[in-house]
């Protein structure tokens, strides 16, 4: 059976085990993992349509890999959005998203509970090129509220924190988002698609560093940012491609393998 074929409204558990890529032409049981920097292309003509995103095809693993692929689809069925596009890291999932979405110019407001290197890229470096912040209370939802400014881009929360497990009002926080015409991002690191799925409460993007969790066992660092799939082709697709924050095959195939018992 292909894998193509599993209904994404199957039990989280299927899901976490069975979504993935199609199987090669053997039929593999485990995931297929695709140690391959590029891939061999039919012709010139075929390339160059592969190249210029007119025609569906495996390129370049910088931005497109099959094991990554089948990561990507997995969690984006866990977390129920349309897409996902993995990461090398979790702050690597973070950084693309930054610079995504933002521009020199463009305000940010985050809890002020987040991962600590949360706080420096999006104060410190996003800060030089342009980009404003405001940090505030993980609970206090009117602190959120008074933080908005006419040019506020991006609501940025982890729930639970880490470290001091604080936990917000996912869906206080993406009102207050889309009333101002902003994004809300929620880290879900520490829950995991397993016990939260934050888009079902209204955010419009999830973090993922599949360094902790996802992978559960301390051998790989992964990041992931799920979201709508316009989000993915216009916003971070584009960046992946030049910037090369890209996600190890390995590292992909090992997520996906969780533990075996
Ligand atoms: C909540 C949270 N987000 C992001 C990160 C960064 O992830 P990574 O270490 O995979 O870059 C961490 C790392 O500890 C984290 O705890």
């Amino acid at each position: 059976m292909s894998h193509k074929s599993i209904n994404p409204h199957l039990h989280l558990d299927t899901l976490a085990v069975r979504m993935a890529e199609d199987k090669s032409q053997f039929g593999e049981n485990s995931e297929a993992l695709y140690l391959t920097s590029s891939f061999v292309q039919p012709d010139a003509a075929t390339a160059a349509r592969r190249f210029g995103g007119q025609e569906e095809g495996y390129i370049y693993s910088r931005f497109t890999n099959p094991t990554v692929a089948s990561m990507e689809k997995r969690l984006a069925a866990l977390e129920g959005t349309e897409a996902c596009i993995g990461t090398a890291s979790g702050m690597g999932a973070i950084l693309l998203m930054c610079m995504g979405l933002l521009k020199a110019g463009d305000h940010v407001v985050c809890s002020r509970s987040v991962f600590g290197s949360t706080i420096k890229l999006i104060a410190s470096e996003f800060g030089k090129f342009g980009v404003e912040s405001t940090f505030v209370s993980q609970t206090d939802i009117a602190q959120w509220q008074a933080a908005i400014k006419p040019n506020t881009r991006l609501l940025f929360a982890e729930t639970p924190t880490n470290p001091l497990t604080e936990v917000c009002d996912v869906r206080a926080l993406a009102d207050i988002a889309h009333a101002a015409g902003a994004w809300l991002a929620v880290d879900n690191c520490f829950c995991s698609p397993a016990l939260s799925q934050p888009v079902k409460l209204g955010a419009d993007l999830v973090i993922h560093s599949g360094t902790k969790y996802l992978d559960g066992q301390g051998r790989v660092v992964a990041g992931a940012i799920c979201c709508s799939q316009k989000l993915v082709d216009e916003k971070f697709m584009p960046v992946m491609r030049s910037a090369g924050i890209s996600f190890s095959p390995f590292n992909a195939w090992v997520v996906l393998k969780g533990k075996e018992t």
